[in-house]
């Protein structure tokens, strides 16, 4: 590896990032301090419902002199549609937002993130997607994350569904990364299994992802002099490589027992870590796959990515093995020599994966034979990610990696 010498250290981050337990106590009057008088407080009906803290937080925001105005309507995996719908819901309102507080997982961080495009703007979301020239700048916003996780707080894109179009769109731009991150790892205690397993597994496939990715000094930045993603480098391998580290060894106590604060902790900052990789360094195989297969099953995000996750190790064991070799380590692998040890990754990952009831391969995730032609070109078509491939030709390991990814195939099965 050489990715001291060779690659150039670029680190792109919201400008503060609090986490701690009880870090939301901070939120109202850090607010107050930045000059805020007005927020749009986005969020779901589960937490208006059943959530004390955002309670306590609307009265602290009103205690500190901020009108907060409350759009409950967050939905799972949002579309543009909803973003549409929201941002016509603020407009009858009445109201002038100067701040946008984001409450929830990885699907209203991106609500809100998009309303904070749309409501400047004035425009619907369809005309913003896929360019950063936007009418006016976002809203700033502060986003506080209670699943760990997906790390929208720290990345400077909102992802969204289109209806007609086969993978999910993205709103992208430097500009578009939360002022403020607030991660406090108690509010992902009421989360359940099944949300701890998807958003767990989706901090891990970051990590690995942008661990095994392009290096910042290969990265074609198409001339953009302020890319959101630009490759991996030192620092964000160092993030890369305590985020899978924390993932392996809390992921499934925090599966099995939620209220266990070590393990709900670990994986706040596993999903930190793997967020301060990803969102400067970028992802490639396993998220374009993934947007295909969620755009062909309406699986969630986290179920998608880690399906794929193993597949896209294995392709990589040419030319990323002793990274592989490390992640066997700390996934708990026996010593052996470097080429074993890398081929060991992908079989413990997927491990992991159905140890927290999750589909190992396509053909369990209910995906037929007929329709990986398809999920090949669609991975494909999300051309900001296949650029990043650090491996064979892009068309040739995609068609590869989905074709194992069916069949359930490893090269380290054998080598066991
Ligand atoms: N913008 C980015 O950089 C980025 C990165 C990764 C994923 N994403 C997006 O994030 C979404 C997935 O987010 P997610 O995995 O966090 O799940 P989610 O936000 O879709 O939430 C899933 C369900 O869990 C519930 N929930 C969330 N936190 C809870 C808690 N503490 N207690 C009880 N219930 C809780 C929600 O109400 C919802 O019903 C996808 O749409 C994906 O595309 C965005």
């Amino acid at each position: 590896m050489t990715l001291i010498a060779d690659n150039p250290i670029t680190l792109c981050t919201p400008s503060r990032v609090l986490c701690a337990d009880g870090a939301r106590h901070r939120i109202a009057p850090l607010c107050k301090s930045l000059g805020w008088r007005q927020a749009l407080v986005v969020s779901d009906r589960w937490f208006t419902q059943n959530s004390p803290a955002l309670a306590e937080l609307l009265q602290t925001l009103e205690q500190q002199g901020i009108a907060a105005h409350v759009f409950d309507g967050g939905e799972p995996d949002p579309s543009t549609t909803l973003v549409d719908r929201a941002t016509a819901w603020v407009r009858e309102q009445g109201v002038a937002p100067d701040h946008v507080i984001a409450w929830g997982g990885g699907s209203n961080i991106d609500l809100a993130k998009a309303l904070c495009v749309t409501v400047s703007s004035g425009r619907p979301v369809a005309e913003l997607v896929g360019h950063a020239n936007w009418p006016a700048p976002p809203l700033p916003l502060v986003a506080v994350p209670t699943t760990a996780g997906t790390g929208s707080e720290i990345t400077p894109g909102a992802i969204l569904i289109q209806p007609g179009s086969a993978t999910k769109v993205a709103l992208m731009a430097n500009a578009l990364r939360p002022a403020v991150a607030v991660i406090d790892p108690e509010l992902t205690w009421s989360c359940p299994p099944r949300v701890t397993a998807d958003a767990g597994l989706d901090a891990l496939t970051h990590a690995i992802e942008s661990w095994l990715t392009l290096d910042a000094s290969a990265f074609d930045n198409a001339g953009d002099p302020d890319p959101g993603y630009s490759g991996r480098n030192e620092v964000t391998v160092m993030f890369a490589r305590e985020a899978t580290r924390l993932a392996f060894s809390h992921l499934a106590t925090a599966f099995d027992h939620p209220k266990d604060r070590t393990a709900r902790n670990a994986m706040a900052r596993a999903s930190l870590y793997a967020a301060m990789s990803y969102a400067t360094a970028g992802l490639n195989a396993v998220h374009g796959l993934a947007y295909a297969l969620a755009g062909l099953t309406h699986a969630s995000h986290g179920s998608t990515n880690a399906v794929m996750l193993p597949y896209v190790m294995d392709a990589l064991v040419e030319y990323r093995s002793d990274e592989l070799a490390d992640i066997a380590r700390l996934a708990g692998a026996p010593e052996a020599d470097v080429r074993t040890m890398a081929r060991q990754a992908p079989v413990l990952t997927r491990e992991l994966v159905r140890r927290l009831g999750l589909a190992g391969d396509l053909v369990t995730f209910g995906v037929t034979e007929d329709q990986l032609p398809g999920l090949i070109a669609d991975g494909l078509s999300v051309t900001r990610l296949a650029k990043a491939w650090p491996g064979d030709p892009a068309d040739e390991a995609y068609a590869r990696i989905v074709r194992n990814a069916f069949f359930g195939q490893l090269s380290g099965e054998t080598s066991r």
